[in-house]
């Protein structure tokens, strides 16, 4: 499958405008008015604003194009490991696009928004279910954010106790994501990195030696970034909980392990999930996301105000004086918890098992038939994602993780995460999720078998089909291209043939 995109640069909308060109009149204006009359004199504009001036087709084409230079889920897999990039259904799209939903206010009187309060509160039932907790908070809009809550949770809670000033650290393994180390610094913890072991797993011994009086926490994704069931999992959390430090638990890989197992039941204190990863909400771009934050008992008072309680069969604001106070405006993205909410019916306890299940089968089969071509570092069994190496491509045909990704975009697919976990070398982490059929599983197989048995120097050059060549990263970071004022001057430039960032039309 070759996705045919548009060779050239699609001009900017402010390039293509012509002088008096224009779409439909948006203003009907009363018999014996001119338009200008509408507007009070105090609140008119002294010059015409600099805005692009087309006809109605040239707006709609403009925008067409730039959408056939993007490649998304409706038109392939996107095997990106550790960000889920799943099928939506568009019956959740569609509830979270009703107008009762979109057109209520957060600072309606609770009578009045009964049906939504309803709605984030059986949100939040699910969730305690799935993750395992006694309370789930739904304020965070991301899972960084979600971390970011969860740690500030911590810290309120050995602050309760006395132990705020001595409970300093905050211990994860080498695996870890990198907004796991960025939120605690930003809490304000000092990080302490653990090296993993043999098995890719957490080393208890390593553990162990790091963890102490002074631990604030240990925080874990499990199954980790490479796709591994920590085992051990029962003894760390007690080695953990023996040093009087709690676990953070970082849910981004739930949609490995729902029905199976569960943060709550792993001994975890804190956890956040990704409704944008395990649920439906489409993931990129910056959201926008969701990162509920479930909690076990001892740090339920600490959750952002205010929190949804039901009292007989109404649905009400409730306030904790113990809160650490709020994370974000309001209550949480209604819209958002909506779709997910919607997901979770139209699953169902069954088709939310059902669905890690076929996760971890297609992960299985897909590094089942790549193993070989490519390496597996780490021999332990996978769940929803896997991570191989290049390394014996590099070493053997001196080609390396980015030129295999940047060669799939010309084989029509989205490449997958590249160097993330740190720990390997030459890291292609993939992850096809339950939404992909057997027949996509084979064909971005097939691509990635045929790519390490290819010419080097053809590999070396891609991507030859996509509207965009490969960017010289250290003559882009040089030359940063940030307003379209940036590139017409660029343009002017002479610039080496080799450093091109337009793909040659043929
Ligand atoms: C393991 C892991 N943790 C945390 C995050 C952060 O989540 P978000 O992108 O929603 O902030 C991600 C995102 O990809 C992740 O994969």
């Amino acid at each position: 499958m070759v996705v045919h995109l548009p060779k050239n640069r699609v001009p900017l909308l402010v390039e293509e405008s012509r002088p008096g060109r224009r779409g439909e009149k948006v203003v009907a204006v009363p018999k014996g008015f001119k338009a200008a009359d509408l507007v009070p004199k105090a609140l008119r504009r002294l010059t015409p604003p600099a805005l692009p001036e087309l006809t109605q087709p040239e707006v709609i084409r403009h925008y067409t194009r730039l959408s056939q230079l993007n490649y998304g889920l409706d038109a392939g897999m996107i095997p990106l490991g550790s960000c889920t990039m799943k099928h939506n259904p568009r019956l959740a799209d569609l509830v979270s696009g009703l107008e009762d939903a979109a057109r209520i206010h957060p600072l309606q009187h609770p009578s009045q928004i009964q049906g939504a309060l309803r709605i984030m509160y059986e949100s939040e039932q699910w969730l305690k279910e799935v993750l395992g907790m006694d309370a789930v908070s739904l304020h965070p809009a991301a899972g960084a954010h979600g971390e970011f809550l969860g740690l500030a949770l911590i810290r309120a809670y050995h602050e309760s106790r006395g132990e705020g000033a001595k409970r300093t650290k905050v211990v994860l393994p080498d695996t870890a994501h990198g907004t796991n180390p960025a939120t605690a610094a930003m809490i304000g913890y000092e990080v302490v990195e653990i090296a993993s072991n043999a098995d890719g797993t957490v080393d208890l011994a390593g553990l162990q030696a790091a963890l102490g009086p002074d631990t604030a926490c240990f925080m874990l994704t499990n199954p980790n970034t490479l796709g591994i069931f920590e085992n051990q999992i029962q003894e760390i959390q007690k080695a953990v909980h023996a040093v009087g430090g709690l676990l953070y638990y970082d849910g981004a890989n739930l949609n490995a392990i729902m029905g199976k197992a569960s943060p709550g039941s792993m001994g975890f204190d804190v956890c956040h999930t990704n409704v944008h990863k395990t649920f439906a909400i489409p993931h990129g771009a910056g959201g926008p996301g969701g990162g509920p934050v479930g909690v076990k008992e001892r740090l339920v008072p600490f959750l952002p105000n205010p929190r949804i309680v039901k009292r007989g069969d109404r649905y009400e604001f409730a306030d904790s004086s113990k809160s650490i106070g709020k994370i974000r405006e309001y209550w949480g993205g209604f819209l958002v918890q909506l779709r997910c909410l919607a997901y979770l019916l139209l699953m169902g306890g069954d088709g939310l098992v059902e669905s890690s299940e076929i996760a971890v089968l297609n992960a299985a089969y897909m590094q089942k038939r790549l193993v070989g071509a490519y390496e597996l570092p780490y021999k332990q069994l996978r769940k929803h994602e896997f991570v191989l190496s290049a390394a014996n491509l590099k070493r053997e045909r001196g080609i390396n993780a980015k030129d295999i990704a940047k060669r799939l975009l010309d084989h029509g697919f989205y490449a997958p995460t590249i160097y993330f976990p740190l720990i390997v070398d030459e890291a292609l982490m993939i992850e096809p999720t339950e939404s992909e059929p057997k027949d996509e599983l084979d064909a971005f197989v097939d691509a990635l078998l045929a790519i390490a048995k290819e010419d080097p120097a053809v590999v070396k050059a891609a991507p030859k089909h996509a509207p965009v060549a490969r960017v010289d990263d250290v003559w882009a970071a040089k030359n940063l291209v940030l307003t379209w004022r940036h590139l017409a001057k660029l343009e002017e430039r002479p610039r080496p043939a080799a450093r091109s960032m337009v793909a040659p039309a043929a």
